[in-house]
């Protein structure tokens, strides 16, 4: 299916199928008042009902700008686009008067312990990920907002990211690898299972959050270079023990195959998984920790050269889930110190909380909010 739905209980974009690329987008909101904020909302509605169902931009009086950039010629193809916009808790300091509203886990990401964030790449009124086929459907998709946006927005930060291609020779299942080189998204909850979904992702009635938040989900964004030439210098062997897999198949050092469960319950030494390993931390999997599963859907990213002659690429991580403080903050807590950290680096990202999705076509996003 090439084109993505922008009605809906719930945003697209998040438990969609990962898109070939991604972009995420940080925002300042320069409205100031309540009313500029609903005219900013209804204006995303708008452009995103456009962009992501295609279609064919108005012609015009030559003397004027073209309404489109024509970036994709001048009919507008949907391109398998999602575009989900997520705010930030800054959107709800005294400037729209909508601090009573705020999620109640909405805070500004805090700095982890191997973090070093900076601030061109962090935080962030307003966030939209934009996902589809091709990158330049999404460029064309930032352009336009960017163009209908003059006095609401301003871009704070970018990261574009990529998911590689399936590998078809002689690869049965089909998680793609990250830039170490391993399989990324095996152990990943069911994007299609919604009662799973309904647990783990999208906010439900009877939880803590305001009414407003209903059907809405924590969305966390961090860009965490690799520092992938001491990777490439590092032992298959200790590459496996950091993150606790194979890396041709992406089996679970208990196991075989990719898919094939880890088992801990009869190692409680480390001696089959270390301890330490990056999936034993991230998920030991007892049953406390089921209230910790986390959506991941990140990209990959390829930035260039640093000032030092490095490559700056990295892991683009995007995470979904309703109760921010078991989910990623918990498990990003578990991770702090692991072995892994020696070649990674979080620079940016932030906590965004997705709004829920929009009605039907007299709707607009974040209509409950307003
Ligand atoms: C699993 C790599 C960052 C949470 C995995 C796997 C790999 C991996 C290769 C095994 C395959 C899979 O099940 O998907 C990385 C790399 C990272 C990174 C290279 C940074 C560059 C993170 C972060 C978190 C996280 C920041 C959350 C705080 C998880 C979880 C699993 C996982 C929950 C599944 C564990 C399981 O259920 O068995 N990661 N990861 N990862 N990772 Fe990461």
């Amino acid at each position: 299916q090439d084109r993505q739905p922008y009605l809906g209980i719930y945003q697209a974009g998040v438990t969609t199928p990962r898109q070939p690329m991604g972009l995420v987008v940080a925002f300042d909101v320069l409205a100031t008042k309540r009313t500029d904020l609903e005219r900013l909302f209804r204006t995303l509605t708008e452009r995103i009902a456009f962009l992501t169902q295609g279609g064919t931009p108005p012609v015009i009086d030559p003397k004027f700008p073209p309404p489109d950039s024509g970036l994709m010629g001048p009919v507008v193809a949907p391109d398998n686009l999602s575009i989900t916009v997520g705010v930030g808790a800054s959107l709800f300091d005294q400037r729209f008067g909508l601090a009573g509203k705020k999620p109640s886990q909405l805070v500004r990401m805090p700095q982890f312990s191997n973090d070093a964030l900076k601030e061109d790449l962090c935080h962030g009124d307003l966030m939209v990920q934009i996902c589809s086929n091709t990158t330049d459907t999404n460029i064309h998709a930032l352009r336009d907002i960017v163009k209908n946006t003059p006095d609401l927005l301003m871009v704070r930060w970018r990261q574009e990211g990529f998911v590689p291609p399936p590998r078809a020779a002689g690869e049965k299942q089909s998680s793609p690898r990250n830039l170490l080189g391993f399989k990324d998204g095996t152990a990943n909850p069911d994007h299609n299972n919604d009662v799973e979904m309904k647990r783990l992702v999208w906010v439900q009635p009877d939880s803590s959050e305001p009414a407003w938040a209903i059907n809405g989900t924590y969305g966390v964004v961090r860009i965490i270079r690799n520092f992938v030439e001491r990777w490439d210098r590092t032992p298959l062997q200790e590459q496996e023990s950091i993150i606790g897999r194979h890396k041709p198949t992406g089996a679970p050092l208990t196991g075989k195959a990719e898919l094939d469960l880890p088992v801990y319950s009869d190692d409680p030494e480390g001696k089959r998984t270390p301890l330490d390993a990056h999936i034993r931390l991230a998920n030991p999997r007892t049953p406390e920790s089921l209230k910790n599963l986390i959506l991941r859907r990140p990209f990959n990213y390829s930035n260039g050269v640093t000032k030092s002659g490095q490559l700056d690429m990295g892991l683009l991580f995007i995470c979904f889930q309703s109760d921010l403080e078991a989910g990623f903050a918990h498990v990003q807590s578990r991770l702090n110190g692991e072995p892994l950290e020696e070649y990674i680096k979080p620079v940016g990202g932030g906590y965004f909380f997705i709004l829920p999705g929009i009605a039907d076509k007299s709707a607009f996003l974040g209509q409950s909010l307003l």
